[in-house]
């Protein structure tokens, strides 16, 4: 880091620019020019949404996943600034996560591709703003021990996460950075219900993904909207707060909170909770984590109270969530479970959203994913690299009886 000054921004380099964590970050950064600056862009396979970003934004270095997509950005320089560095694969990622001049890498590629550039980023003395949740899911204890090793800031961007952040903050200057989570009795994340909250079970048999994209209070990407309806989302952020703040997996439950408004309930040992509360927009949490620790005037407007505003909380009715059980039991049973549940999920996932499986089907195959794969505590990296690969091959084993 150069001279330091008040006014000095801060230097984000964003994965996943062209998704929609990726456009919210944009509206943040665009809201705050004066403190803070895109520095690094990258996307999978959509470059001419990039080439657009560098232009509004300046940014000099750009990654595609996709090597096709990165050689059609290399064959039309005119289509970004003069001076654009295009890198390509994994390898971009990781460049882009260990460029100099970034102080901050947020990660909201969705799925586990996030993984080895958070890392990377970690090991370059970045803070890492969090949004890819499936990326603790699987290595969790990994990305914590870079981070204390590195002493790299881990931010969380998920709204529910970051407001657990936000409620353990004076709690963590009395009880000790370290200490973070003594003297919490519990952490409750509040989940909309997705899609289907309101339709009676015997309908979900015949729930089309056009049914499932139908998500009544937040505009996200295909995948996690599937993963609220299936409230797999919840599972994969219970286990995501278990490694941010250091939890018992009994340490962390899920209520259904229609308007998500309320993101999390964190009750003390005394039987006190502290809620966090602001809009179901995504631009809080982001603008949070980018910004921390200074709180000024966001993008979006805050909660109108002159308003009637009703907050309702509702017990999860666990026989029509059977991906939030499958998850829970994969936290308790630890070791390589979750990463079995988060593999088998995102495959699941997308066959439903090709049309390949019923919706009901998703928990069949995590169900059969996990119960097919011995569980053990691993002690390297590579070790759950190597087991997201196994359940991935065992669960599109699965899936292919679905077609015949
Ligand atoms: N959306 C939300 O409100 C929300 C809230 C909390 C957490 N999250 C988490 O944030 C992550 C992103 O979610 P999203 O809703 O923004 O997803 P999305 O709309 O589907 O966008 C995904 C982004 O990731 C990029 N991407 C996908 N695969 C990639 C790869 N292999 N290499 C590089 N980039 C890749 C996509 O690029 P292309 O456009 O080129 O495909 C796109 O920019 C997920 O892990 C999700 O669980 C999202």
């Amino acid at each position: 880091m150069g001279a330091s000054s008040p006014l000095r921004k801060k230097r984000v380099v964003l994965l996943g620019a062209t998704g929609s964590i990726g456009e919210n970050t944009l509206r943040v950064l665009a809201a705050h020019r004066d403190r803070l600056e895109l520095v690094g862009v990258a996307a999978r396979a959509n470059w001419e949404k990039l080439a657009t970003i560098t232009g509004q934004f300046g940014v000099r270095d750009v990654a595609l996943f996709e090597p096709g997509a990165c050689a059609a950005a290399r064959a039309h320089p005119a289509a970004f600034p003069p001076g654009t560095r295009v890198h390509g694969g994994l390898d971009g990622l990781n460049a882009l996560a260990r460029l100099p001049e970034a102080d901050i890498v947020l990660v909201a590629v969705v799925g586990t591709t996030g993984l080895e550039p958070a890392l990377t980023a970690l090991a370059a003395g970045k803070d890492l703003a969090l949004a890819s949740k499936e990326i603790l899911v699987l290595a969790g204890k990994f990305v914590m021990a870079e981070a204390r090793r590195h002493g790299g800031r881990l931010l969380p961007v998920d709204s529910e996460h970051n407001a657990v952040f936000q409620c353990l903050e004076g709690h963590r200057a009395t009880a000790g950075a370290a200490d973070a989570a003594s003297g919490v009795r519990r952490v409750v994340l509040t989940a909309s219900g997705g899609a289907f909250r309101d339709w009676p079970v015997e309908r979900l048999a015949a729930a089309t993904p056009a049914d499932a994209l139908k998500h009544p209070n937040w505009a996200m990407g295909p995948k996690i909207t599937v993963d609220s309806a299936t409230l797999a989302n919840k599972g994969l952020e219970l286990i995501e707060a278990q490694w941010l703040f250091g939890l018992q997996p009994g340490q962390c439950a899920a209520v259904l909170h229609p308007q998500s408004i309320v993101h999390c309930l964190v009750e003390f040992a005394d039987g006190a909770m502290l809620a966090q509360l602001c809009p179901p927009s995504m631009t809080f949490p982001i603008q949070h984590a980018l910004l921390y620790p200074e709180r000024v005037p966001g993008a979006d407007a805050g909660l109108d109270l002159s308003r009637l505003l009703n907050l309702e909380f509702r017990p999860v009715d666990a026989a029509r969530f059977p991906m939030l059980q499958l998850a829970q039991a994969a936290m308790a049973a630890g070791g390589v479970a979750p990463a079995i549940y988060n593999a088998a999920n995102e495959l699941a996932v997308a066959a439903f959203l090709d049309g390949r499986i019923p919706f009901l089907a998703i928990p069949q195959v995590v169900e059969h994913t996990l119960a097919t794969i011995r569980n053990f505590e691993p002690d390297v990296l590579s070790a759950v690299v190597a087991i997201d690969a196994e359940s991935r091959r065992v669960a599109a084993g699965h899936l292919q009886t679905f077609s015949s």
